[in-house]
């Protein structure tokens, strides 16, 4: 199949449009978690965001390494703009990596298969397992923003404090950290 005329063409040019919005959208709740002063989720979302543009560059050259310039790919797509509030917007990025882990990308690489472009198709399924993983992510900050236990446990573990490496084994992390005096959202939070 012609690629130009491929329904894979489009499909790449609204993946890059999804993922270039996603770094964007996570930027803004980077920003939300540094303006509450969780610093230390603020951290872990920054790596997420670059992930995302690293995908939506990915989507771009798998469009322009085949077709050069283009001038213009017509795309219809919907957009939410929701999650103002870093809860809901932690419980929103939960649910747009998963409709892209398990519904969108595996759709994309089946017709990428058929259309004869498996090397294409390979790629959004390498993507989507990426997305599953950054769907448990949001969902481990969600659950413990939710439930107040970002910086508490059952059982004593491990907390560091990621400005100056402080580590001690308890139920319930330092507010202030003896070592250098950084707030509690400074302290790495357990993503497993
Ligand atoms: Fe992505
Ligand atoms: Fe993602």
């Amino acid at each position: 199949m012609d690629f130009k005329k491929s329904q894979t063409l489009k499909n790449l040019a609204r993946s890059f449009a999804g993922e270039s919005q996603a770094g964007l959208r996570y930027q803004l709740i980077v920003d939300m978690c540094n303006a509450q002063g969780y610093q230390a989720m603020a951290n872990e979302i920054k790596k997420l965001a670059k992930n995302e543009v690293a995908h939506a560059k990915a989507y771009y050259t798998m469009i322009t390494d085949r077709l050069g310039d283009v001038n213009n790919i017509e795309i219809e797509a919907g957009y939410p703009f929701e999650g103002t509030k870093l809860q809901d917007a932690l419980k929103f990025s939960v649910e747009n990596e998963e409709s892209e882990a398990n519904k969108i990308y595996p759709a994309f690489a089946k017709i990428a298969r058929e259309e004869g472009f498996p090397e294409i198709a390979r790629r959004f399924t390498l993507i989507a397992d990426i997305e599953k993983q950054h769907a448990k992510i949001f969902k481990t900050l969600y659950k413990k923003l939710s439930d107040g236990t970002l910086y508490s446990s059952d059982k004593a573990t491990t907390w560091q404090c990621s400005n100056c490496g402080h580590t001690a084994s308890l139920t319930e992390a330092w507010k202030t950290c003896p070592v250098c005096g950084s707030k509690q959202g400074v302290v790495q939070i357990k993503l497993k």
